[in-house]
């Protein structure tokens, strides 16, 4: 198990790269931009190869790394439903999954920081974000933040965990790494409260200046989104009506790239086939799956996925593959369905 913390001690934010082996797939949480190339020189030092990078929330503090890495390495941007983002390529909810190889982590959606504030859970630790910091908690005066689901999230969720599990927050200005929920059930002094009207006094007393940097990092935050036009000028983009209007088409292969979770949850579309982006390159090789049925029906290659930055990224990924034009549906499955096209569930 490869499990590194590392600090930004500009905006005092931990992030984690995490990985079940060298050689295998790496999932990032939490990145700040200005320390994008040290995770990535990182990445390359370990012979890893990043796949996820998913923020607990809509940070307020730092800009995040999502965008950039996605640039750099292709990776999938995974961000909680409720987020305000303008596009990540995977919204998770309470109970999903985020998976790479070997390494997996239960979502846990926990509000009152932000509205879009989640907490992973991988087996012996948590990654509580900014809901719940050592000997501290996240503010609650913002961003739709709220006492009173923090309250929640953190009693009703959080301290329900085994005593055991070890806490790694997103945050630490004191310099601590990380806790247990047993040592912050004792010492944490914001959880020595006798019910939940007392935290929400307690929260609301605590008169905290804005962050240096929320008037800047809030809005650069909301877009972190994929350009998507240059494809749509190239002829290489589906808009969701065209689409629809095209999906028994004998000349068309529509092809999903996301995982099977989100194919169950969300649905799918009749006829597609089913490559995960993550091992997109193979299938697009010489005597791939892809290639070799795209070869052998001569129909052109049409990718999907939830909301466009996949498929869009498959479509560069199958033109440096010598599949020049495959093409991909703007916007996703997400855009399909508010055009009211047609979803197979189950
Ligand atoms: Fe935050």
């Amino acid at each position: 198990m490869i499990f590194r913390q590392l600090f930004d001690s500009t905006s005092g934010t931990y992030t984690y790269l995490l990985a079940s082996r060298h050689g295998g797939e790496a999932l990032i949480i939490d990145p700040v931009l200005e320390k994008v190339d040290r995770y990535l020189q990182l990445v390359r030092e370990l012979d890893l190869k990043l796949v996820k990078a998913v923020d607990t929330h809509l940070h307020a503090d730092h800009i995040t790394g999502l965008g950039a890495l996605r640039d750099r390495t292709h990776c999938i941007t995974v961000m909680g439903e409720q987020t305000k983002a303008d596009i990540v390529s995977m919204r998770v909810a309470e109970g999903d999954r985020i998976e790479i190889e070997g390494v997996r982590l239960d979502v846990l959606y926990t509000p009152g920081h932000t509205d879009d504030s989640y907490s992973y859970l991988m087996g012996d630790r948590v990654f509580t974000g900014d809901t719940l910091l050592i000997r501290g908690t996240g503010r609650t005066d913002f961003q739709n933040g709220d006492p009173r689901s923090q309250y929640e999230s953190i009693f009703g969720r959080l301290l329900r965990l085994p005593d055991e599990t070890l806490v790694f927050p997103a945050h630490d200005y004191k310099g601590d790494t990380v806790s247990t929920i047993g040592e912050e059930k004792r010492y944490n002094p914001r959880l020595q409260v006798r019910s939940a009207d007392d935290y929400v006094a307690l929260m609301n007393n605590l008169k905290l200046p804005n962050p240096k940097m929320m008037d800047v990092a809030v809005p650069a935050n909301m877009h972190v989104g994929l350009h998507q036009d240059a494809l749509e000028k190239q002829g290489l983009s589906l808009g969701a009506r065209e689409a629809i209007a095209s999906l028994h088409r004998p000349d068309i292969l529509l092809v999903d790239l996301r995982e099977a979770g989100e194919r169950s949850k969300h649905g799918t579309l009749e006829g597609a086939l089913h490559a995960p982006y993550p091992s997109i390159e193979d299938s697009l090789k010489p005597g791939g799956m892809l290639r070799e049925v795209a070869a052998a029906t001569g129909r052109r290659v049409v990718f999907f996925c939830a909301y466009g930055e996949r498929s869009a990224m498959a479509v560069t990924a199958a033109k440096d593959a010598g599949l020049a034009n495959a093409a991909h549906i703007a916007g996703g499955i997400d855009a399909w369905k508010k055009a009211g096209g047609p979803v197979l569930l189950g």
